[in-house]
């Protein structure tokens, strides 16, 4: 089993450590986060591994996770690769899905093999995500050693992995910023025009969840293209017109949010003319 080393013990790094620690992949060995405290819950929580003081050097892993929050990284990683605890051939790697593993330069000058592993999912419930954790798509990028070892790592717990670019990390984390927190202020968005239409919000909520909820699952089961409906797709744009002019004449915020999706909703509308 291989040893492993956290730096950084929140949601992500716990649980990614309970499921190699239980799988038997690593043994997780130290645990260093800003407060011991957090350290020992962190440890406990896991269920093996302690905590590391910070005055003190690591012992040696073949494993690193960097699993702190995304402005600490490339900190985290200088002072890493100052304490000289690594070794050729371990691998240090962030969970960042914004970040390459390129902010891990310092260490890879001391021989180690960076990468960046992000799990696609929210960690919001650490219980309910270590039980699940199978079926976790993880995207990695970084050197092929370092790549190698985490993607036998993962599958040993039934994650799935997918390799990406260094140079598309950003956009690829942009795919989750639509998917995820746009929609939320779209959605948000939505229930404030019904209350602007004079609908109460337990009102709204009941009109926005059906329509939101169905169209989910159609852009699942039949694709993007079919679950398109509404004006734009139907070509009435006098209709298109008229809306824009009342919605920045309720919330001109709104109105630009809703003059910016007719462009990309026309292009997917004219895609699914096309493909008839
Ligand atoms: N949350 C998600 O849903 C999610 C999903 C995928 C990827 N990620 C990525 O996973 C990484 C970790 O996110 P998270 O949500 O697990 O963060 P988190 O729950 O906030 O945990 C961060 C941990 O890092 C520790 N820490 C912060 N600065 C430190 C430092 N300078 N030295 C040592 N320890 C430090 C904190 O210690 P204390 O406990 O003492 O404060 C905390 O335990 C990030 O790169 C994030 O982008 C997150």
């Amino acid at each position: 089993m291989r040893e492993l080393n956290l730096i950084g013990a929140g949601k992500v790094g716990q649980v990614l450590a309970r499921c190699w620690w239980q799988a038997g992949v690593a043994k997780p060995q130290r645990i260093l986060n800003r407060s011991t405290d957090s350290a020992a819950q962190a440890a406990a929580w896991i269920g093996a591994g302690a905590p590391q003081a910070a005055d003190q050097p690591f012992p040696p892993a073949s494993l690193w996770m960097l699993s702190v929050s995304d402005d600490q990284i490339a900190a985290v990683a200088q002072q890493l690769a100052d304490s000289q605890v690594l070794r050729p051939g371990d691998v240090v790697f962030h969970c960042s899905g914004a970040k390459a593993s390129a902010v891990l330069a310092p260490v890879q000058a001391c021989g180690a093999l960076i990468a960046s592993l992000h799990p696609v999912r929210s960690f919001a419930d650490k219980d309910a995500c270590a039980a699940a954790f199978a079926g976790t798509v993880c995207s990695l990028e970084g050197d092929e050693g370092a790549l190698q070892i985490l993607e036998s790592c993962l599958h040993a717990i039934a994650a799935e992995t997918v390799r990406i670019r260094a140079e598309d990390k950003l956009v690829y984390h942009a795919a989750a910023v639509f998917a995820s927190n746009y929609l939320v202020t779209l959605m948000d968005t939505a229930l404030a025009a019904y209350e602007a239409a004079g609908i109460p919000r337990d009102m709204a909520q009941k009109m926005a969840e059906p329509l939101a909820r169905l169209t989910m699952d159609n852009v699942f089961r039949i694709g993007t293209e079919k679950a398109l409906t509404g004006p734009v797709a139907r070509g009435d744009w006098a209709l298109v017109r008229q809306q824009s002019a009342a919605v920045h004449g309720w919330q001109p915020e709104a109105g630009q949010l809703y003059d910016a999706m007719v462009t990309l909703t026309a292009a997917l509308a004219a895609r699914h003319h096309s493909a008839k």
